[in-house]
């Protein structure tokens, strides 16, 4: 495992995204019910993804299963305004390694960091109105539902709404 370790869980290590990431990721995001449920939902190639983590994310880390070392999803955060401090989240899990818990702790331990070390105020995910796992996962993590926004996205040929989580630091 390269790079230096940034946020240690029970079950998860989150590491600073390193180039060599980049193919393991794309083929994760890249499966459709990975990708479907993104917000933009495009393909992603490894070039895309390296452009995409250190040109337009604050903070973009690689999620490794403790044990095995292995590459199981990533976790970022988009910085949207500096004097603010607000800013907005986004993961992903191997689908291999969905339902253990693993999105929920990454998203804890981003959380914290943010508040913690990025002086954020506030922190916001926005996910598809009918992405049951993901909204638990905000949920869980203490995150309220602050706004739904109808009609925002093609999925399935139908257009569906996207839903506003967010927490604050206090
Ligand atoms: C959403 C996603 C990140 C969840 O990852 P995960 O590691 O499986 O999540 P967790 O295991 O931490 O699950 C958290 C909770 O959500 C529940 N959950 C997970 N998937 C669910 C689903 N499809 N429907 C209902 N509940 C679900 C789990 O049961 C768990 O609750 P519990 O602890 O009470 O059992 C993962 O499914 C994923 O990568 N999806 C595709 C990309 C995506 O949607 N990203 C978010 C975009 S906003």
């Amino acid at each position: 495992m390269k790079g230096s370790k940034f946020l240690e869980g029970e079950n998860v290590l989150l590491l600073q995204f390193e180039e060599e990431d980049a193919e393991k990721l794309s083929t994760i995001l890249n499966l459709p019910s990975v990708r479907k449920p993104m917000i933009p939902a495009t393909p992603q190639s490894p070039t895309d993804i390296k452009s995409y983590a250190s040109e337009e994310t604050e903070v973009f880390l690689t999620i490794f299963d403790k044990d095995s070392e292995e590459k199981i999803g990533h976790v970022e955060l988009i910085l949207e305004d500096k004097v603010a401090r607000v800013g907005e989240i986004g993961y992903m899990v191997d689908p291999n390694h969905q339902g253990k818990g693993i999105a929920t702790e990454s998203v804890d331990l981003l959380v914290n960091y943010l508040f913690r070390e990025l002086n954020l105020q506030k922190i916001k995910a926005e996910t598809d109105e009918d992405n049951e796992g993901s909204k638990e996962v905000l949920k869980k993590n203490g995150f309220e539902k602050e706004a739904t926004l109808e009609r925002e996205k093609f999925k399935n040929g139908t257009l569906i709404g996207t839903e506003i989580y967010s927490i604050y630091n206090e």
